[in-house]
């Protein structure tokens, strides 16, 4: 495989509203983000990856974009902007973009045209259909629940919109879109950007007949008719060859449900698409019957996903490697212990993060051990998807305990609490009223206090980081699963030429023992990395593990 440097590359994401507010408004900006540069430079991260930060009606945070070339006025400025690609530059870090064209805001000057009437020049820059039998055009369900449809008065029709009815779908089948979004991308690389994160770009390419889906709900999933669609690699092809080809960028594509057959169509070396997919598979573990109706995970089911992953693109293409987003819990909470274990599970999660092949994306926060926040009532949540939902469940006759229980467990708004920089007022974030409240345990999980703490969960993930980039073993060596039957232990090696590490992670809060199966045959293993001290007369036959314990050796 071609050695480049995002592949060699951590990245960190930034959601700018809740990253630290410069001007007591209580909402984070770029001169805030300006104002850490020296933060996430002492961390060691090589890539930012920024949440939106246009201009936007915030329906959903900015993903809701109504002007695709200038800033949100919450954000700051182009200047600021600027100041935030030079600062990042000047540190020797990258700065991606997050490139949000599966729809745009309603506010968006095209859908103000388009909406008008049906011979608009802007009419075919969305998906417009008449409604059925005084109904919608098909029984699609929105990711944010409810209909995918909206009846618009000015002309009687519908609009599709796969998330919410402010976030209408583009219509890529239009030549004049695909150019649109090939300009404004080539403008913000002009400007000096280093690539792309592209919002669930997989749905781009619909079905034209839009067919009803399956299913016996009032609205269903139409998946089958929108995911990976039948133009979809046709679009990629031509986005790479018009635009990303012409720069020496790095891209990521989030694509939910997509298997690593398909990612590699996506990500394959020789495809000229992407060089990098978010795959969902893992993020599905703890659901049942959709997002909300929570299910206890099992760690062979973990290890099956992610070991799939691995061996699933190897030789064909590059993994990203995540536990956590703006969408997503926090990890700590999801997969480790954010009780007396909250430091050594979340170093045992970073191990394993930073040991697998691919490249890393830390969250915001993650590198503190941040957790998930219960607010006691629903009018604390700010997040659009938290409230459709709310409001949907409720009217079905769910009790309220029940759903504010998979809102504390799996509301995106766990992870958009504010950063929690210090023990002072919110956590150092807004000398304001946060847009969100900030999570109460920051006084005890704080930057300050890791950066002056040489065991914190902060100085773990900077020594990773270091390892990671000291040892290309690290970075490009061949994945081997061991154990694969065993529920506590996830156990690997990662062979490159001659050199060999293997890495042993206890996935739980009780003791545990490691035995080396006997098929990996070594001379010597010496300790490189780990959570917890271990004495030199370690034996790998049988070793101890302690609560959440990481270790990595090498084998000679
Ligand atoms: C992606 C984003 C999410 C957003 C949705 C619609 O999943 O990550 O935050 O709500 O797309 O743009
Ligand atoms: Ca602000």
């Amino acid at each position: 495989m071609t050695k480049t440097w995002w592949k060699e590359s951590v990245v960190y994401q930034i959601y700018p509203r809740s990253f630290q507010d410069s001007n007591g408004d209580g909402i984070g900006d770029i001169p805030g983000i300006i104002s850490r540069l020296d933060y996430l430079q002492t961390l060691g991260v090589d890539v930012i990856w920024l949440c939106p930060v246009y201009q936007s009606p915030n329906d959903d945070n900015g993903y809701d974009i109504s002007d695709y070339q200038s800033i949100m006025s919450d954000f700051g400025t182009i200047s600021d902007w600027e100041k935030l690609l030079e600062g990042l530059h000047s540190r020797g870090m990258k700065l991606i973009m997050d490139l949000v064209v599966n729809h745009s805001s309603d506010e968006h000057a095209w859908f103000v045209e388009s909406r008008k009437s049906k011979d608009n020049p802007y009419r075919d820059y969305y998906i417009w259909r008449d409604g059925k039998d005084g109904k919608e055009p098909n029984n699609w369900s929105s990711f944010f629940s409810g209909s995918a449809w909206k009846k618009d008065e000015a002309t009687g029709q519908y609009f599709l919109h796969l998330f919410s009815s402010k976030q209408p779908d583009l219509n890529w089948d239009n030549e004049k879109v695909r150019r649109e979004v090939y300009d404004m991308m080539t403008w913000w690389l002009d400007k000096g950007v280093d690539g792309f994160r592209m919002d669930v770009i997989n749905l781009i390419s619909k079905v034209q007949q839009l067919p009803d889906a399956a299913g016996e709900g009032k609205y269903n999933f139409g998946g089958d008719y929108f995911m990976n669609g039948p133009r979809i690699h046709e679009f990629m092809q031509e986005m790479n060859r018009e635009v990303l080809s012409k720069y020496d960028i790095m891209t990521v594509g989030e694509t939910p449900g997509v298997t690593p057959e398909e990612a590699a169509l996506y990500v394959g070396e020789d495809r000229g698409e992407l060089n990098m997919v978010f795959q969902f598979e893992l993020m599905d573990i703890d659901s049942g019957n959709g997002k909300w109706d929570v299910c206890p995970w099992k760690l062979t089911d973990f290890k099956r996903i992610m070991s799939k992953w691995q061996t699933g693109l190897a030789g064909k293409g590059w993994n990203s490697l995540y536990l956590n987003n703006h969408d997503q819990p926090r990890m700590v909470s999801r997969f480790g212990n954010d009780g007396i274990y909250r430091k050594e599970s979340a170093k045992m999660l970073a191990t394993l993060l930073h040991t697998l092949q691919g490249t890393p994306y830390i969250y915001q926060g993650e590198e503190l051990g941040m957790t998930n926040v219960k607010f006691g009532s629903i009018e604390e949540y700010q997040d659009i998807e938290t409230h459709n939902m709310y409001k949907e469940f409720v009217e079905a006759g769910h009790p309220v305990e029940q759903i504010m229980n998979s809102i504390y467990i799996k509301g995106r708004d766990n992870a958009r609490t504010p950063m929690q920089w210090d023990a002072t007022a919110n956590g150092g974030f807004t000398s304001g009223t946060p847009w969100l409240q900030v999570n109460p345990n920051f006084t005890v999980i704080n930057a300050e206090e890791a950066l002056n703490d040489p065991d914190s969960v902060f100085h773990y993930y900077r020594k990773l980081i270091e390892f990671r980039k000291r040892n290309e073993i690290v970075v490009y060596g061949d994945f081997k699963e061991l154990l694969e039957q065993d529920e506590r232990i996830y156990a690997y090696t990662r062979t490159l030429g001659e050199q060999r590490l293997l890495v042993v992670l206890n996935f739980f809060a009780d003791e545990t023992v490691f035995a080396l199966p006997d098929s990996v045959r070594y001379g010597s293993a010496e300790r490189v990395f780990g959570n917890y001290e271990l004495s030199p007369g370690f034996d790998l036959n049988e070793l101890k593990l302690r609560p959440y314990e990481a270790q990595v050796f090498t084998l000679v």
